[in-house]
């Protein structure tokens, strides 16, 4: 069974699908991280995130890179709405996710283009969302338990930033696939939202 989980930054797409990975014994790729680490590799390298040749070159990143606790960053998180916006990138990482989709078994995905182009014919799609205020809130917790002082409304200023970026970009962007289940967790505790998304997955399967 492959499940995708599409989603905006700090909707719960990744704790609901590491969730849900636990749930059915799946192997889980947050491929966030994947752009994450080709933005951190421009960093250190000094290359320029708006140039798509630099930014193909970073893709060449070594593998314990995805164990760095500076993927987490929010200014890395920024780095990597602006180079996954280059085709090449995309194109670069594309067979990789291909494959951790099609593993004997199965698997879980998240990201933003999962249920579009990683694995159009997921058995299970699910679009989760919050509001930015929710969301903003969240990250802002989240920021703030790991020691950063960024105010509240820069937060919520870098998560508009990211949608506006993620959505309107024309190589794969952020849009809820046609055979998806929407699942909003704005209202909704981490618990009674892992609950819904297996009862999605359960009606899809
Ligand atoms: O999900 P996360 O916040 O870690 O993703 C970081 C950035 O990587 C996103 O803002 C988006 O630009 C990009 N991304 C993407 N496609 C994916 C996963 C992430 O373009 N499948």
């Amino acid at each position: 069974m492959i499940i995708a989980v599409d989603g905006p930054a700090a909707s719960g797409k990744g704790t609901i699908a590491k969730a849900l990975a636990r749930h059915y014994g799946l192997p889980h790729l947050d491929t966030g991280l994947l752009y994450r680490a080709v933005a951190l590799t421009v960093r250190r390298l000094e290359l320029d995130p708006a140039v798509e040749a630099d930014a193909v070159a970073a893709c060449d990143f070594a593998e314990d890179l995805l164990a760095d606790p500076e993927l987490r960053d929010d200014a890395i998180g920024q780095l990597a709405s602006i180079v996954s916006a280059h085709p090449l990138v995309r194109a670069a990482l594309l067979q990789r996710q291909k494959r951790f989709a099609r593993q004997p078994g199965g698997a879980v995905l998240d990201g933003r283009d999962i249920g579009t182009v990683i694995a159009p014919d997921a058995d299970a799609k699910l679009f989760v969302k919050a509001t930015p205020q929710v969301r903003a809130q969240r990250r802002h917790k989240e920021l703030r338990g790991h020691g950063s002082g960024l105010s509240f409304d820069k937060v919520l200023a870098d998560i508009r930033a990211r949608d506006a970026r993620d959505s309107s970009r024309s190589a794969a962007p952020l849009v809820m696939a046609q055979d998806a289940a929407l699942l909003d967790t704005s209202f909704l505790s981490i618990e009674a939202s892992v609950q819904k998304a297996i009862a999605l997955v359960e009606a899809r399967r």
